[in-house]
């Protein structure tokens, strides 16, 4: 059994400020949720990927609050002293009021540390409401799975000059308007280094090359589960170990060393 300090905010934006690399995976029960713990994570994300992975659905747009409580209590149970983000589902913020109302509740019944939402300029205002209420916020720019529709499918973002400066000046908004974390999802590696430097909260990126503050994955990839292929930006980590809690080991590692991502894993 590892022992570990208990994670803040303070203490990841610390390992920022000193080069260390965070680490962060999915998980969405008890069970691996502990596994993950033990392997030294320093943050668990209960995300709304659940609605693929776990439930079998398409996207995560069907994802209720009652599922992600449900899902973030049993995570919590698993591993009580980690620091948990969760995800808040397609439609349960289109207003700072509602953002706020369901932050909470997800706050106060599943005893999670930070609640995730997607989107830039247009989440300004409920990120600083949240932020002002007490409740820590990580944004996520780039790949927005929530808009699969919008964006008419799960595509690299940022690639043109113009919407590079565009994702480069939402980073700098929502750090200004009390964002906590921001995770960066399937972005140019040279744009995430960019945007890593340019802030001081943590950078999590996830197809976003080696040079983001911290790497996260969703588990089920890294142990070769999730049905159909595997993102390019992801790796099997079970892959030559062992027992699932040796390829966590692997992952958390991998990024600590910063042998992954590779180039084969970015844009
Ligand atoms: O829902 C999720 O698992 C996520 C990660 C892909 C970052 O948001």
């Amino acid at each position: 059994m590892t022992t570990m300090t208990k994670k803040t905010i303070v203490s990841l934006t610390k390992k920022k400020a000193a080069g260390e690399k965070l680490t962060c995976l999915t998980a969405y029960d008890a069970s691996f949720a502990a596994l993950v713990n033990e392997a030294g994570i320093d943050i668990i994300l209960v995300g709304d990927s659940l609605g693929m992975v776990v439930q079998g659905k398409e996207t995560t747009i069907p994802v209720s609050i009652e599922e992600m409580i449900y899902h973030a209590s049993a995570v919590k149970r698993g591993a009580p002293d980690a620091f948990i983000v969760i995800d808040m589902p397609f439609m349960s913020y289109n207003s700072p009021e509602e953002a706020l109302t369901n932050a909470g509740d997800m706050m106060k019944q599943a005893g999670i540390n930070m609640v995730k939402l997607e989107g830039g300029k247009v989440q300004l205002n409920t990120i600083e409401t949240l932020s002002r209420r007490g409740i820590p916020v990580s944004a996520h720019l780039g790949l927005l799975p929530q808009s699969v529709h919008k964006t008419s499918g799960y595509r690299v973002q940022g690639k043109q000059d113009d919407e590079a400066e565009c994702l480069f000046e939402e980073a700098k908004a929502i750090e200004q308007a009390g964002a906590d974390m921001l995770v960066l999802e399937c972005v140019p590696a040279a744009l995430a280094k960019r945007i890593s430097e340019a802030l001081e909260i943590p950078v999590i990126g996830i197809g976003a090359g080696v040079d983001c503050d911290g790497q996260v994955l969703v588990i089920y990839d890294i142990l070769a589960i999730s049905k159909g292929k595997r993102p390019k930006f992801s790796k099997d980590f079970l892959q030559g170990q062992d027992s699932i809690l040796n390829a966590l080991k692997a992952y958390v590692s991998a990024v600590k060393t910063k042998e992954f991502p590779t180039l084969e894993h970015s844009f």
